[in-house]
């Protein structure tokens, strides 16, 4: 396919933290009196941490002042914080390490291109950051995804063309965002939810050494 770059989003394809955000979005729920489902949560993947609690508010029809959301938002960022900082390289999730390194040996470019306003700190705890040659996260960005703006500027990052980036994702925005950049994109996870990907896996297992040299080969 001759792809030149490839773009990572960090939650739920680096590394196992999507379960994390549910959690604490979950508590933050149940605390306002709603349930909030794993099904419920898949709108907020890929989505920023402003945007899905405005999603949450939606599902448990709830109105709140600006002061109170801040306040909240601060609250679940706190809950979330502490579950981060016990994590360890052992949930950097299957494979993912060794496509990291493979691209680095072979001299194929990298970048992040995550929501998270957290990801430099997450990729520093799991000593990742010096292997990526741009990071774009939730504080480089006006737009959140599924607007292609993320991709976008990690392409320019890269000096890579939008059509010759690979995008990894597990998120329905994140899908659609890399779809409208012009990216392929590859969905990790639920096949129907992200239907509109260009590749579907089951997991990061199934992304193979082997499948990225076939999606550079010439
Ligand atoms: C995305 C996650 O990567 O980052 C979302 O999929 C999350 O669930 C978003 O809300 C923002 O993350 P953070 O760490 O800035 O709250
Ligand atoms: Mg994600």
């Amino acid at each position: 396919m001759s792809k030149k770059a490839f773009i990572f989003d960090l939650d739920g394809v680096i590394v196992d933290t999507a379960k994390y955000h549910y959690k604490a979005w979950k508590k933050l729920a149940n605390n306002l009196g709603f349930d909030f489902t794993e099904t419920q949560n898949e709108l907020l993947k890929g989505v920023s941490r402003v945007c899905s609690l405005e999603i949450l508010l939606e599902i448990g029809n709830i109105s709140l002042p600006e002061d109170e959301k801040a306040r909240i938002m601060h609250n679940k960022n706190k809950h979330y914080l502490q579950y981060i900082s016990k994590m360890g390289q052992d949930e950097i999730l299957e494979g993912m390490q060794e496509v990291l390194l493979h691209l680095k040996e072979n001299n194929i470019p990298f970048s992040l291109g995550s929501a998270s306003k957290n990801a430099r700190m997450i990729l520093t705890q799991l000593d990742l950051i010096d292997l990526f040659d741009a990071i774009v996260d939730g504080n480089d960005v006006s737009k959140a995804k599924p607007d292609p703006e993320v991709f976008l500027i990690a392409a320019k990052k890269l000096n890579a063309n939008p059509n010759d980036c690979v995008v990894i994702e597990d998120a329905i925005a994140g899908v659609e965002a890399a779809n409208v950049a012009g990216m392929t994109s590859i969905g990790i996870g639920d096949k129907v939810a992200l239907r509109e990907a260009d590749i579907n896996l089951n997991s990061t297992s199934e992304l193979t050494i082997d499948m990225i040299k076939e999606l550079i080969k010439d």
